[in-house]
């Protein structure tokens, strides 16, 4: 099974993705933490995407897709694939769509996670993330046991460079003019359910989790 979770900066995609690709058995695809990857380890692709992520901008479609086409290669793409923040833009999605149809595959449903503004700000001013691991926490909804340790590695608990302030405003914009129209592409296709992502973590979670398994 082959699912794409969409929705602006904050909302919940991560959070929400970790858990079901856990419980579904699928290869979690965050293409955010495949490129902070890439630019912590400072390879040609990480530092080529550091201007654009440190300006809340997005990177460019060729350099995004063949990061996903390379991750398909890997073994573990083949029990399904569920994507994080991937397609952003119509060129990702119909790339998205031709690589998965040369595999034999598809996308069978699209999660796209909706909550107002002022609750995406709150959770991303508030989001935590371990820089050893990048299990992510935030302060007030979901906090570490070990304060401002990582629960899991004892790695410490950071802020992006990304969740500043004005760069979050940047990331809302460009999500609006570019990103928010994909969900109409797959609409047409009649794979799509909008989801209330104004709700705590494990009603979504059920939610999200019960429709995924009632495809499978
Ligand atoms: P990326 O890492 O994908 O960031 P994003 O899409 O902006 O999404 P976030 O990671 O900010 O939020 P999320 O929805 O995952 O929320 P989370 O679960 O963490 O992309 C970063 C950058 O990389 C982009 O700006 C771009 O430059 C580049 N990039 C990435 N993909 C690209 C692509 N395809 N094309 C081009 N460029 C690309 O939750 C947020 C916080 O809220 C957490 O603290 C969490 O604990 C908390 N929380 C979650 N759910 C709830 C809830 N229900 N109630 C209360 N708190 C909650």
């Amino acid at each position: 099974m082959n699912l794409v979770f969409l929705g602006p900066p904050g909302v919940g995609k991560g959070t929400q993705a970790a858990q079901v690709a856990r419980e579904m058995g699928l290869a979690h695809v965050a293409t955010g933490d495949i490129l902070r990857a890439a630019v912590k380890e400072g390879t040609k692709t990480g530092l080529e995407a550091k201007g654009y992520m440190d300006a809340g901008k997005l990177v460019p479609d060729e350099v995004v897709n063949r990061l996903v086409r390379e991750r398909l290669e890997k073994k573990d793409a083949e029990k399904g694939l569920l994507f994080d923040g991937y397609p952003r833009t119509g060129a990702q999605a119909a790339s998205l769509d031709g690589t998965l149809k040369e595999l034999g595959r598809r996308v069978e449903m699209v999660f796209d996670f909706q909550a107002p503004d002022g609750v995406l700000v709150e959770r991303i001013s508030g989001r935590r993330t371990c820089g050893k691991c990048q299990a992510s926490y935030h302060v007030k909804f979901k906090a570490s046991s070990k304060g401002d340790a990582c629960e899991k590695c004892g790695g410490a608990l950071v802020q992006r460079s990304d969740d500043r302030p004005e760069t979050v405003k940047a990331r809302l914009e460009v999500y609006r003019k570019d990103t928010a129209g994909v969900g109409e592409h797959y609409r047409k296709t009649g794979t799509y359910a909008a989801i209330d992502a104004n709700r705590p973590i494990e009603a979504i979670s059920a939610d999200v989790l019960g429709r995924a398994k009632r495809l499978s």
